[in-house]
């Protein structure tokens, strides 16, 4: 498997364009990982932290890694942090974590997996270094949503959203079906507590007509009793590794 990051960040353009006109759709985020954070804990780790947006989340903890495949955004998250010591910002790659099996008691994964075309690798890894009884809070791109299978019922998408395994929507982008990547976590040692259906109003025009705050009130509403049925591009779950 090559260790090559999957997709390049190589300028901060993710940070001040993309995030600048999505604050709808970050709300929507901090609202599943907040539900499924455990208060506190002693080590956690956020794979593909990026910039480290979210990093304000994991106050809780002592220890919170963020590791990132990109040189800038790594340099983005330690200017950001401000020599905080109980955060470590670490270059590195998915899928050859620079940690002992077992040592974190929780991981995150946000916004990454749908760089990854075959989900199995990236939450192996994940498993690997999560303790038993530790659990993972993993975002994936849900290729099963009311979008995709409105196209296919309009017949303006060739394939079918109910079929396992992933499709690419753009390079280097990967929509994913819940069954394969249940499947994955699964065969990685971990079992689903909850799942979430997030950003569930990401449709043109919508967040520019109404308030970004609304909107996320009302998702906060919503995340929950839609979780099994993921009607919505983003699916967050919680899993929880076993004892083996
Ligand atoms: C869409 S961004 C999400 C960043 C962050 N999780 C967030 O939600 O704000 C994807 C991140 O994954 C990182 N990434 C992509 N492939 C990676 C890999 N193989 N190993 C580590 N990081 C990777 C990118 O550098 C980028 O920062």
């Amino acid at each position: 498997m090559s260790q090559r990051p999957l997709a390049t960040y190589e300028d901060l353009g993710y940070r001040d364009v993309f995030w600048a006109a999505r604050t709808y759709e970050d709300a929507c985020d901090r609202i599943a990982l907040r539900a499924f954070l455990p208060s506190g804990g002693r080590r956690l780790i956020e794979v593909g932290a990026g910039f480290g947006r979210l990093a304000g989340e994991y106050t809780g903890f002592d220890r919170v890694v963020l590791l990132d495949s990109s040189e800038v955004h790594v340099a983005a998250a330690n200017e950001s942090l401000g020599g905080d010591p109980r955060y470590e910002v670490q270059l590195g790659h998915a899928l050859a974590l620079p940690f002992p099996d077992g040592h974190f008691d929780v991981a995150v994964c946000v916004r990454v997996l749908h760089h990854f075309g075959d989900p199995g690798p990236l939450i192996a890894e994940l498993g690997r270094v999560v303790r038993p009884g530790g659990v993972l809070i993993l975002e994936f791109a849900n290729k099963r949503n009311l979008k995709s299978i409105g196209r296919r019922l309009l017949r303006r998408q060739s394939w079918s959203p109910f079929a396992p395994g992933s499709v690419a929507y753009k390079p280097h982008h990967f929509d994913h079906a819940p069954v394969s990547v249940s499947r994955a976590i699964r065969i990685a040692g971990f079992s689903i507590d909850r799942m979430r259906a997030a950003s569930l109003f990401r449709v043109p025009g919508l967040s520019q007509r109404l308030p970004p705050t609304v909107l996320a009130r009302v998702e906060a509403l919503l995340q929950e009793p839609l979780g099994s049925i993921t009607p919505g591009p983003s699916v967050f779950l919680l899993a929880r590794k076993g004892d083996r």
